[in-house]
């Protein structure tokens, strides 16, 4: 997408606080000293076949840019395809009351949408929120001495594809689909609350994609335990059943003169730190002294994991370091 967006014109606008050239979470726009726009948007085919919980996935999942900035989503526009000959519409329904009802809880509102035949379902939502102008959160700001905690288990590409190859148990269903419909808000509402660096959501690109982006952005090295990173449980299993995913695996291949990995660290290991994530959670990069009121607050408020992954250190070479 680099190449694309580098060939695009410029129009420089000093309202636009991030524009499409930092390959930031969002997009944001000011409107006043106080106040800015952080405007999302993101679809894509069904990752689970029950419509309800795919149409909560994709909301949860487009609002998550917005909460990784430190945003609170407002409105949101639905942006569906379907094939012509789709008969049972209640399927449709279902998918639109599970987007409508996660964009409830986050307490926005859908307010419109767009339709349109498609060889296969996609569903997915534009979101508007809004964010203090002198608040925003980046990937760009992660210090040295800073450690990093992850909010959500990584593996979800990993049980997706074990689930379109019919090869997954349902307690695996179970718990990928309930991390994925869980929102970044109680998350991203804790960290503006205890005060961090920096911070990026988990999705497409995989945990070492979004490290990278974030160790690139800060100037810093991130490194990372292995040992300490929250994986779903038959992850590598399904790695080894060959059920990785092409984003996944792209990925990897792309960034492996960009990390150096401990030869301790199994392979099965290092391909679910690549794994492709719907809906992920959140990367946070933050002074030592605030991680254990940080992972604190976020236990007692219910988010689904709080782990300490490893720390920021001054550059050195490789953006990305993983040891045992
Ligand atoms: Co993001
Ligand atoms: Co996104």
């Amino acid at each position: 997408m680099a190449y694309v967006v580098n060939h695009l014109p410029e129009y420089p606008n000093e309202r636009v606080l991030v524009g499409p050239k930092t390959f930031a979470d969002a997009g944001i726009y000011k409107i006043s000293d106080e106040m800015a726009l952080v405007e999302t948007l993101d679809f894509f085919t069904p990752v689970v076949n029950n419509p309800y919980d795919y149409g909560q996935i994709a909301a949860a999942n487009a609002m998550s840019d917005v909460y990784a900035m430190g945003g609170k989503p407002l409105t949101a526009m639905n942006i569906l395809c379907y094939p012509l000959k789709f008969l049972d519409r209640d399927i449709l329904v279902e998918i639109l009351r599970g987007g409508a009802d996660k964009v409830n809880e986050a307490g926005a509102v859908v307010i419109g949408g767009h339709t349109l035949q498609d060889n296969e379902i996609k569903y997915g939502l534009s979101v508007t929120g809004v964010i203090h102008p002198g608040k925003i959160v980046t990937n760009a700001g992660a210090r040295p001495g800073d450690m990093l905690v992850l909010t959500k288990p990584l593996g979800t590409g990993l049980i997706i594809s074990a689930i379109k190859a019919n090869k997954v148990c349902a307690e695996d269903i179970k718990r990928v689909t309930a991390s994925m419909c869980q929102l970044n808000k109680t998350a991203s509402e804790t960290m503006l609350e205890v005060g961090v660096n920096a911070c990026t959501d988990i999705t497409g690109f995989g945990l070492m994609g979004h490290a990278y982006e974030m160790a690139e952005a800060s100037k810093a090295t991130l490194s990372f335990s292995a040992g300490r990173i929250p994986v779903f449980e038959g992850c590598e299993r399904y790695v080894r059943m060959g059920l990785i995913p092409g984003v996944s695996k792209l990925s990897k291949k792309y960034l492996k003169d960009a990390i150096t990995v401990d030869s301790r660290v199994e392979e099965e290991f290092l391909d679910v730190l690549f794994d492709a994530q719907t809906s992920g959670g959140l990367l946070i990069s933050l002074p030592k002294g605030k991680v254990e009121i940080l992972c604190t607050k976020l236990k007692e408020r219910g988010v689904m994991v709080a782990s300490v992954i490893g720390e920021v250190c001054e550059r050195r070479g490789v953006s990305i370091v993983v040891t045992p």
